[in-house]
């Protein structure tokens, strides 16, 4: 039985209890510590491939985690209210609402570890399957990122600068922070918010009112944020593993339309200082908070070179989608070799690259595409490459796939963007 930097390995089962001691790595087998200099450590064991991942939710993360997983090895399991959902497709598949109980106990008796695709798991379900199965992301970051005023203050703690804000409780209160942190500002939940749903920006007094009164409908704490006028928004994705191995992928450069991620630009047009400024922030931030698996790090760049940290999310990002052909590891494999604590792999970026989300409105054009030569592509010498996620209906504004535009130089993949009819609607 190993020691590791933790401290000597307890060998336990993987329900969590103590098991005879093995000199191999069984399937799902464990090397477990408590702490580290007093400072409590996540239970640490290699889960090798053979071995089940079960993913709660079934979109197009675990979709893709499922592709990257598979190729390992590894067997996936999912739990999604949806039949035949994107990950469904390619793994087995358990039918059932994210906060039914005994789905949530077949999903972590199926497997021998456990991940999530989404932040909102519900906290007795998260419990649950900490208890009967094993999930090396622990419960703690999931109650950190779901909460914006908790993710602010761990951000913080972390070193990182995010935007002045304000907790809000009254209309009152949100006429004195609007008057201390000024206008814009933008007054957002403090859970349940995603592509932009959940906030308000303020641009003047008259607004102030009709906002709470809307926001304070959600039933959930507000928080306001000052409007950070920015020059470029950007995210970097860390991986860390429960041995403590940090690495992050390049900077990406994101365009939201509708606030709604549209590009993710690599490299990032930045200068390297703000480049290296970004990738020690996540990696700060991964290590303060614990992390194991990915967590993406969204960030505002202003034209003064400051970084605010604006998001984390502890998952696959959608700007981390441009990894699956542009690095030498792509996020999801990353992901996977996290969780199971294997050595991670080269982030390292092997082309420029320019990733465009398709929407419902873009399948149309998009399978036109498809079906013909593409002269454009040959002459400005770029490789698109598509990636669908399976789902049946085209609904407007619903995330149906990506392409990676794989290029000379990100100008090249963008002139493709501009020219190609995919995004004209
Ligand atoms: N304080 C802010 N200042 C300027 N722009 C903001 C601010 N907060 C959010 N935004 C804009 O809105 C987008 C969505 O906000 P975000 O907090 O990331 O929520 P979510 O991605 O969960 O919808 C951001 O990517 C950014 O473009
Ligand atoms: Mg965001």
């Amino acid at each position: 039985m190993a020691c590791d930097e933790f401290g000597c390995a307890v060998p336990e089962t993987a329900s969590g209890s103590a098991g005879a001691a093995s000199e191999t790595l069984e399937r799902g087998s464990t090397l477990k510590s408590d702490s580290v200099a007093g400072v409590p450590v996540s239970s640490k064991r290699q889960i090798v491939p053979g071995s089940t991942i079960g993913v709660l939710g079934g979109g197009q993360l675990g979709r893709m985690l499922a592709h990257a997983g598979g190729r390992l090895g590894y067997r996936f399991v999912t739990l999604d209210p949806t039949p035949d959902s994107p990950c469904g497709q390619t793994a087995e598949q358990i039918t059932a609402a994210y906060d039914d109980r005994g789905a949530a106990r077949e999903l972590a008796q199926r497997s021998d570890v456990i991940t999530y695709e989404f932040e909102n798991v519900d906290a007795g379900v998260a419990e649950m399957l900490e208890r009967e199965s094993y999930v090396p992301q622990g419960s703690k970051l999931l109650y950190t990122t779901q909460h914006r005023l908790r993710e602010k203050r761990a951000v913080e703690a972390a070193g990182a600068q995010v935007a002045p804000y304000a907790e809000i409780e009254s209309l009152d209160g949100l006429r004195e922070a609007a008057e201390r942190l000024g206008l814009p500002a933008v007054l957002k939940t403090a859970t349940g918010g995603y592509d932009g749903k959940g906030q308000w920006v303020l641009r003047g007094e008259e607004e102030l009112a009709p906002a709470w009164e809307e926001a304070a409908r959600s039933g959930t704490q507000l928080v306001l944020e000052k409007f950070i006028v920015f020059d470029k928004e950007i995210s970097v994705i860390a991986a860390r593993s429960p041995s403590g191995e940090v690495k992050t992928f390049p900077p990406a450069e994101n365009i939201h339309v509708h606030n709604i991620l549209h590009l993710s630009i690599v490299p990032a047009r930045i200068s390297e200082q703000v480049r290296s400024e970004a990738e020690k922030l996540a990696v700060s931030i991964a290590e303060t908070l614990g992390v194991v698996g990915l967590i993406a790090v969204e960030m505002f760049l202003t034209a003064d070179g400051k970084l605010y940290v604006n998001e984390l999310a502890p998952r696959p990002h959608n700007s981390g989608h441009y990894t699956m052909e542009a690095c030498r590891t792509s996020q999801f494999e990353q992901h996977v070799r996290a969780i199971c604590d294997l050595p991670l792999g080269d982030p390292s970026l092997l082309t420029p690259v320019v990733m465009a989300n398709i929407l419902g409105e873009h399948m149309e054009p998009l399978l036109a595409w498809m079906g013909e030569k593409d002269p454009i592509a040959e002459k400005l010498g770029v490789e698109v490459k598509v990636h669908l996620y399976g789902k049946a209906e085209a609904k407007h504004k619903r995330k149906m796939g990506h392409l990676n535009v794989l290029a000379p130089n990100v100008e090249a993949a963008l002139e493709w963007i501009s020219q190609s009819n995919i995004w004209r609607v």
